[in-house]
């Protein structure tokens, strides 16, 4: 693994609300201990699943949930961060939020960030093997493939919900191979 790729560079990571949100934490870190300078955007209910502290504390960052905060900039923080950004990576995605990327629809700090970056943006999807096989969550992964957003597929294997197939989040490490090359 190209470790050395992440040195110096800007990464938006953004965090859904799916238990493998706590599998994003190793990915903040590997990021942030490999020199990379991670922005993390938490969906309000990540923020229910695990704490933002956790990011704030792995990447040296504050962490970005709500878009109406104050913040210490005129700018709105969606257009900071996309701007920011040198690479987005989205893990976990939620099937919500894969939906609002690929619709157009923008109701919250993520979906905005998404909408108004021009960078390269990683997709990896995580949820129960029949959502991910449903026609609407296909449906909308097909749009943003065909539209340049770039995925690391889910494993196959047991799943949170007790249920057994593919949606389980990739690993990092696969994360992080994928994220090294787009870079
Ligand atoms: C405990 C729990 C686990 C969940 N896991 C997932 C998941 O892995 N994938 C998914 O697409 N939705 C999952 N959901 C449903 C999402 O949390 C729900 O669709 C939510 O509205 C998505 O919000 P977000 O995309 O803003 O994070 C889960 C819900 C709960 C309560």
């Amino acid at each position: 693994m190209e470790m050395q790729k992440f040195k110096g560079r800007k990464i938006v990571l953004g965090v859904c609300s799916s238990i493998a949100a706590y599998k994003a934490a190793d990915l903040a870190s590997a990021l942030a201990k490999a020199g990379a300078d991670v922005r993390v955007i938490m969906t309000e209910n990540a923020a229910k699943i695990i704490s933002e502290r956790v990011f704030a504390t792995l990447t040296r960052n504050p962490v970005s949930v709500n878009m109406w905060e104050k913040i210490g900039d005129w700018k709105p923080e969606h257009i900071s961060l996309a701007q920011f950004a040198e690479l987005m990576i989205v893990a976990p995605a939620t099937a919500n939020a894969i939906g609002n990327f690929a619709n157009g629809l923008a109701p919250d700090l993520l979906s905005c960030t998404f909408m108004a970056t021009r960078a390269k943006v990683l997709v990896a999807p995580a949820m129960n093997d029949a959502m991910y096989s449903n026609f609407a969550v296909q449906k909308n992964i097909k749009i943003l493939r065909e539209n340049g957003v770039e995925f690391v597929e889910p494993e196959e294997g047991a799943l949170a919900c007790g249920d057994c197939g593919k949606g389980r989040l990739a690993g990092v490490e696969a994360i992080l191979q994928r994220a090294a090359q787009l870079l």
